[in-house]
């Protein structure tokens, strides 16, 4: 088998009718929204899936998958350890991109911009929303370190659920959300012949605004 040779003839021809200026929403929180409701409502797994890139001190990027769970004007929620990885790296650079890859509708949506830590109060109002599993599971994460061994992890299940067996469980100070601030959002449409759209909103005086980018 020649793998370079099998991956060269993967090629799907897109064929969306085409995303023109009129059918857009000036407001692209609200333009999401539209693309998202159609994701959700065409049933392909967790459309609310995003890949969140970030950088570290020395600028190297990383990349990895997690779950949109808040949206409104201010921005694009999402929840994590904050001393993992992403949280050290948002930590020390307030930055990033987050990217919805909607491969089976040919669109994927990408959205830039600075990052804040969401108030003790709403991190604490979703974490009180999670399942008790997943309560626990944050305190027996410790996010991104090296560990010894499956079993490790499991023994420090074990022990939260004893610590844990007749009291409530609290957000763990060292969890919670972030929120990606957006500045530019892009949304990309499969067109015939390579011929895609791509519209990109940006803000100028508060005001937001698009632009056609070539594919
Ligand atoms: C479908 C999917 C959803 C995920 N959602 C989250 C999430 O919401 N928060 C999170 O911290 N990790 C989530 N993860 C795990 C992350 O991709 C990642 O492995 C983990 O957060 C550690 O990343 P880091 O070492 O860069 O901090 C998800 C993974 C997948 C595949």
């Amino acid at each position: 088998m020649n793998p370079a040779k099998d991956l060269k003839d993967l090629r799907v021809d897109y064929g969306r009718d085409p995303l023109v200026e009129a059918q857009l929403d000036p407001d692209p929180i609200m333009q999401f929204q539209r693309w998202f409701d159609e994701a959700s409502a065409s049933g392909i797994p967790e459309p609310n899936a995003m890949s969140l890139a970030t950088v570290d001190e020395q600028g190297q990027p990383a990349c990895r998958t997690v779950l949109l769970k808040g949206l409104d004007e201010r921005g694009f929620v999402f929840f994590t350890n904050y001393t993992s990885r992403k949280g050290k790296h948002l930590t020390e650079h307030p930055s990033a991109a987050l990217l919805f890859p909607w491969i089976a509708l040919q669109r994927q949506v990408e959205i830039t911009g600075p990052v804040e830590k969401l108030s003790e109060e709403e991190s604490t109002a979703y974490f009180d929303s999670r399942p008790r599993g997943s309560r626990i599971g944050a305190w027996v994460s410790n996010q991104s370190a090296e560990i010894p061994s499956r079993q490790y992890l499991l023994d420090r299940n074990e022990e939260f659920e004893r610590r844990f067996a007749s009291s409530s469980i609290p957000r763990p100070d060292f969890w919670g959300g972030f929120r990606v601030i957006p500045e530019t959002i892009e949304f990309w449409q499969g067109g015939h012949d390579r011929l895609h759209d791509r519209i990109r909103y940006g803000k100028k005086n508060r005001t937001w605004f698009h632009v056609r980018l070539s594919p």
